[in-house]
């Protein structure tokens, strides 16, 4: 029986900033502003709730075909939100970023690689942030860092894939939320998330509460996950 356990991973797609700006007469940053806000608010409550790891969906490989001023704003937001650092509540936090760093400026790579270390040793929820991440680009980086290891490629498992994914080291994702509407993944944690029970919430991010995590993980405990037995 999986009722009353908690997702280990929970992923959370964090789409619908520009409608709910939209809805509000608002410049699409206006959302973006607003959905991070609405980030710091949900990893407070995993904190709460003890979650030992959330995936936070910032920034796509694909979100590059948006106009430059709101990917440039959307990479101050992420850059504030490096110097701003974690918070009291915030610090037995273990950072991570996930995603290809390679088109990112030399200071954000910095500060992500400071947070990182000066979180590692920390024994809280682990927060980890999905910038310039993609799925496929996820496996396909994890195979050229097999190959590059000096890996026989014929003698390939799933493990060695999953230990060579940005994600090496944490659990899969038990739980996937998605809120806007949307049904679909868009190219998030497409292998951790292979076995993964998708929630999709109408709620907009910016308008992402608590009590909406609350609900996702009430369903999450009430789906029977077969992975595939009886
Ligand atoms: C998610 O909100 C944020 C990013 C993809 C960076 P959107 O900007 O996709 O919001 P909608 O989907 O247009 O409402
Ligand atoms: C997914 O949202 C990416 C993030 C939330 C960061 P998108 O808004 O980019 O996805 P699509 O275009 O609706 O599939
Ligand atoms: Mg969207």
């Amino acid at each position: 029986m999986e009722s009353g356990v908690l997702p280990r991973h929970i992923g959370i797609i964090m789409d619908g900033n520009g409608r709910w700006a939209k809805k509000r007469l608002l410049p699409r940053t206006a959302g973006h502003v607003q959905g991070a806000k609405a980030f710091r608010k949900c990893l407070r409550h995993c904190i709460d709730l003890g979650i030992e790891c959330v995936t936070f969906y910032a920034f796509s490989t694909e979100n590059w075909k948006r106009p430059k001023d709101e990917v440039d704003a959307i990479m101050k937001l992420f850059s504030d939100y490096l110097d701003e650092g974690l918070d009291m509540y915030e610090k037995d936090v273990v950072m991570r970023f996930i995603g290809d760093r390679t088109p990112l400026s030399e200071s954000l790579k910095q500060r992500m690689e400071k947070l990182e270390r000066e979180t590692a040793g920390n024994s809280g929820t682990t927060c980890c942030l999905a910038v310039n991440y993609g799925g496929r680009d996820d496996i396909l980086h994890a195979v050229k860092t097999l190959s590059e290891r000096g890996e026989d490629i014929s003698a390939l498992t799933e493990d060695s894939i999953s230990s060579a994914l940005y994600t090496a080291g944490l659990p899969d994702v038990d739980l996937l939320i998605r809120p806007s509407g949307e049904q679909r993944i868009s190219n998030f944690l497409i292998w951790q998330a292979a076995y993964a029970e998708y929630v999709f919430m109408d709620v907009l991010w910016p308008d992402f509460t608590e009590k909406d995590l609350d609900t996702a993980i009430e369903i999450f405990e009430g789906r029977n996950r077969r992975f595939g037995g009886l």
